[in-house]
């Protein structure tokens, strides 16, 4: 009776218990183990690659939040929207001749300003002297 009781042959009720109970839990840690490489393999696809950025003048490290307040700068200096130098859905393209343009006015506006009035002082925009028109020249 007692050798019976401390020798479990396999087959024995207390043996496939245990049996069964380990492989219970090595199931569940393979779905547990499945549903995070499943979540990593989703993270991996959904993650938001820094965008390939096409800074020729701006800071290229200027974040998000600064370089939003300079286009909406630059929309209202000229009454434009975005699209009169983008392309929608393409801000990094070079295509239309207003982009290009820009930043010819970009480099000049810099250099007024470090020349008159310090480096980045600011003090002459692209309002100085479109204030509100494509073309400063414009009588209207
Ligand atoms: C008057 C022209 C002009 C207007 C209007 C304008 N942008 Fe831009 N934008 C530029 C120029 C020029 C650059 C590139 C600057 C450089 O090379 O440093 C640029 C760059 C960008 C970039 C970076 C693109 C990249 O990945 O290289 C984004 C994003 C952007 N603009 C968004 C906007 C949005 C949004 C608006 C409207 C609120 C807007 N822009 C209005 C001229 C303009
Ligand atoms: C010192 C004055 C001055 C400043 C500052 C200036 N511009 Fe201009 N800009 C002009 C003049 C003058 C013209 C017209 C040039 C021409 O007729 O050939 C012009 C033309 C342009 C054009 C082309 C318009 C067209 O009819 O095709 C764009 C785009 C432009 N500027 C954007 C800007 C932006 C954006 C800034 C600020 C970064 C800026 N400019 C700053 C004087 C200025």
């Amino acid at each position: 009776m007692f050798r019976n009781f401390f020798n479990f042959k396999s087959g024995d009720e207390c043996g496939s218990i245990f049996v069964s109970v380990s492989k219970m839990k090595t199931r569940k840690i393979k779905v547990i183990l499945s549903l995070f490489a499943a979540l990593l393999l989703l993270s991996a696809f959904n993650r938001k690659e820094p965008a390939a950025r096409n800074l020729q003048i701006l800071p290229k490290d200027i974040s998000e939040q600064q370089l939003d307040e300079v286009m909406t700068m630059y929309c209202e200096s000229l009454k434009v929207e975005c699209s009169y130098c983008h392309i929608p859905g393409d801000m990094a393209s070079d295509s239309l001749p207003e982009k290009r343009i820009t930043r010819h006015m970009m480099q000049m506006t810099n250099e007024i300003n470090e020349k008159y009035f310090g480096k980045n002082s600011g003090v002459v925009g692209c309002m100085t002297c479109h204030n509100g028109k494509v073309n400063p020249n414009d009588a209207h």
